[in-house]
C-alpha cells in the first residue's frame, strides 16, 4: 500500500515566497556583447563608472536600490517639508526608538554622514578604533579623524570555506589583549558591524554581543554598532542561535541593539529606502554635541539632510523591515542564488551572506596575483557575458595603507553580488547563476588588470583599469 507522503508545513514547502506582488514595473534591457565591450572599455574596466543603463541586472549594491512599497509611496505624499520640526522627523524617531531603541536621532542624508559625526566627536589623534573588520567609508572616517582601525573580527572571518554560523563575531581573547597593549583611554569606542560586508555578510551572535558588552564595561569603552544591516543579522541570530528560533526578528534586534550606546545607520540597506540615514545615541551630552555637529555638515537637527517625504519613507520602511515574513524571503532569495552557485562548484564564501553572494576570487583566477585585480577581472568578466553587474570587493576596495602607501592584501579578494531588496524575480536570479557559472568554466586564460588611474580617497569608486594582454 503506498501513502501519500505527509505534507510538509508551508514554512518547509516554499521557505521564502515573496510577502508581496508587483504594482510598477520598470523596463530593463541586455545591450548586445559588442556594445558591453564599448561599454566597459569607456568605463576603465570598473563597474562603479558604468552607466546603469547599459546594465542588464544590476547587482552593483543593496544601497539605495530598494523598491519601495505602496503603504511607503504613500507616505511619500505626506511630506512635511517645513526646514524645522518636520512631522515625519518624528515619526522617524518614534521608529528607530521603538524598533532599535535608542534614546536619541540625529538624521544624516546618509550612513557615511553618520560616521563622519560619530568618528569626530570621539576620535582624537592617536586613537585606535577596534572593529570587527573594515568597512571602506567607516574605516576613513576614522582615518581623517586621526584614529587608527584595529581589526578584531575573529580568524575564521579571513576564511571562505569556513562554514562557521557567526563568522562576524568579534574577537573578545584579541580585543582585551588589543585593550591591555593600548590602553582602554586611547580607545574611543569599539565598532561592531552586524552583518560584516566585507567579510561576506556574515552575523555576529547574541552571545557576543552580550560577551563583547561585558568586556567593554569592565574597561570603561563606548559600543557603537554599526546598525546598517542589523535586522538581516537579527535574522541569522533566529535561524542559527540556540534559544532565539521562537523570537521574533523584531525582538532580536531589541535586544541586539540594547548591549550598545548608540549606531551609525544607513538606511539604504534594511530600511527599504533610496536615501537617508541617521546616528542614534543614548548619551545625552553626546547626542546635544551631535544635533549642534549635524548642523555644520548635513542640516538642522531635525532633517540632516533629507527631505521631510524621505524620513517618512524611512519610518515606514523600518516598520516593514522587520517583519519575519519580509526578511525571510529577502534573505532566502539570496541564499536561492548561492545555493544554486555552490551546486555548480563555483567558489563563493560560506555560508551564504545576509545581502550578496560574494564570489571568491583567488580560488576562481588562482593564475591571477592579488596585484594584478583578480576580482575587478571578474566583475568586468560578468558584465561582459550577460550584462551583470557586480562589485570588487577586494584589493581595490582594501586601498592603501595611510602610513606606508602601500596597497592593504585582504585575505578576502571578492566579487559582490548583491541583490536589492524587492527587486528581481527568480529567473534573474536563474540568468546571474547560468551567467556566472559559464564564466567560472571559461576561467582557465583569464588574466589580470593593470591599474591605470587611483584617485586618492576610497579608490575603487573611481580607479581605471586596462586588460593585461
Ligand atoms: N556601513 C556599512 C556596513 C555599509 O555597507 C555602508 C555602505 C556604509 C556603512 C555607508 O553607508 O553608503 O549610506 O554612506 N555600503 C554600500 C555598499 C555603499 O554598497 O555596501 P552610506
Amino acid at each position: 500500500m503506498t501513502t501519500a507522503p505527509a505534507t510538509p508545513p508551508a514554512s518547509r514547502r516554499r521557505p521564502w515566497a515573496e510577502p508581496w506582488k508587483v504594482k510598477v514595473v520598470e523596463p530593463i534591457r541586455m545591450m548586445d556583447r559588442a556594445a558591453r565591450e564599448r561599454a566597459l572599455a569607456a568605463a576603465g574596466y570598473n563597474t562603479f563608472l558604468l552607466r546603469s543603463e547599459d546594465v542588464y541586472i544590476d547587482l552593483l549594491t543593496d544601497s539605495g536600490t530598494s523598491a519601495m512599497s505602496d503603504w511607503q509611496w504613500a507616505g511619500m505624499m505626506m511630506g512635511d517639508e517645513a526646514y524645522a520640526g518636520s512631522r515625519n522627523f518624528y515619526n522617524l524617531e518614534a521608529a528607530i526608538r521603538e524598533h532599535y531603541g535608542y534614546k536619541h536621532v540625529v538624521p544624516t542624508h546618509q550612513g557615511r554622514g553618520a560616521e563622519n559625526l560619530l568618528s569626530r566627536m570621539l576620535i582624537k589623534p592617536g586613537h585606535v578604533v577596534p572593529g570587527n573588520m573594515y568597512f571602506t567609508t567607516t574605516r576613513l572616517h576614522q582615518e581623517l579623524a586621526g584614529g587608527r582601525f584595529a581589526d578584531v573580527i575573529e580568524r575564521a572571518a579571513h576564511d571562505p570555506a569556513d562554514q562557521g554560523p557567526f563568522k562576524g563575531n568579534v574577537d573578545l581573547v584579541a580585543l582585551e589583549a588589543l585593550v591591555a597593549s593600548v590602553g582602554a583611554a586611547a580607545i574611543p569606542y569599539v565598532c561592531v558591524a552586524g552583518t560584516v560586508n566585507m567579510a561576506g555578510g556574515q552575523p555576529v551572535s547574541m552571545a557576543n554581543m552580550r560577551g563583547l558588552r561585558e568586556l567593554t564595561n569592565r574597561h570603561g569603552i563606548r559600543v557603537m554598532l554599526d546598525a546598517t544591516r542589523a535586522v538581516e543579522n537579527a535574522y541569522f541570530i533566529q535561524q542559527r542561535e540556540a534559544g532565539y528560533s521562537g523570537t521574533s526578528v523584531a525582538a532580536i534586534l531589541r535586544e541586539f541593539c540594547s548591549y550598545t550606546d548608540g549606531c551609525t545607520m544607513s538606511g539604504k540597506k534594511d530600511s527599504l529606502v533610496n536615501i537617508g540615514g541617521w546616528l542614534a545615541l543614548n548619551d545625552d551630552v553626546l547626542y546635544e554635541e551631535a544635533s549642534n555637529l549635524v548642523v555644520v555638515y548635513e542640516g538642522l537637527h531635525t532633517y540632516g539632510g533629507m527631505s521631510g517625504r524621505d524620513m517618512e519613507a524611512m519610518a515606514r520602511g523600518i516598520v516593514e523591515s522587520v517583519q519575519d515574513d519580509h526578511i525571510r524571503a529577502r534573505i532566502g532569495q539570496v541564499e536561492y542564488l548561492g545555493q544554486k552557485l555552490i551546486d555548480a562548484g563555483v567558489p563563493v564564501v560560506r555560508p551564504i551572506g545576509g545581502h550578496a553572494v560574494y564570489l571568491d576570487a583567488k580560488a576562481f583566477y588562482p593564475q591571477v596575483p592579488q596585484d594584478e585585480f583578480p576580482a575587478q577581472r571578474l566583475a568586468a568578466e560578468l558584465y561582459l557575458d550577460a550584462g551583470i553587474r557586480a562589485m570588487e570587493r577586494g584589493i581595490v576596495s582594501a586601498g592603501r595603507d595611510a602610513a606606508t602607501g602601500r596597497h592593504h592584501y585582504p585575505a578576502l579578494e571578492l566579487v559582490r553580488l548583491t541583490i536589492p531588496r524587492r527587486v528581481y524575480t527568480q529567473a534573474h536570479m536563474d540568468l546571474t547563476a547560468d551567467s556566472v557559472i559559464a564564466v567560472h568554466e571559461q576561467r582557465a586564460d583569464t588574466r589580470g588588470l593593470r591599474l591605470i588611474y587611483e584617485p586618492r580617497y576610497l579608490r575603487f569608486f573611481q580607479a581605471r583599469f586596462e586588460p593585461l594582454a
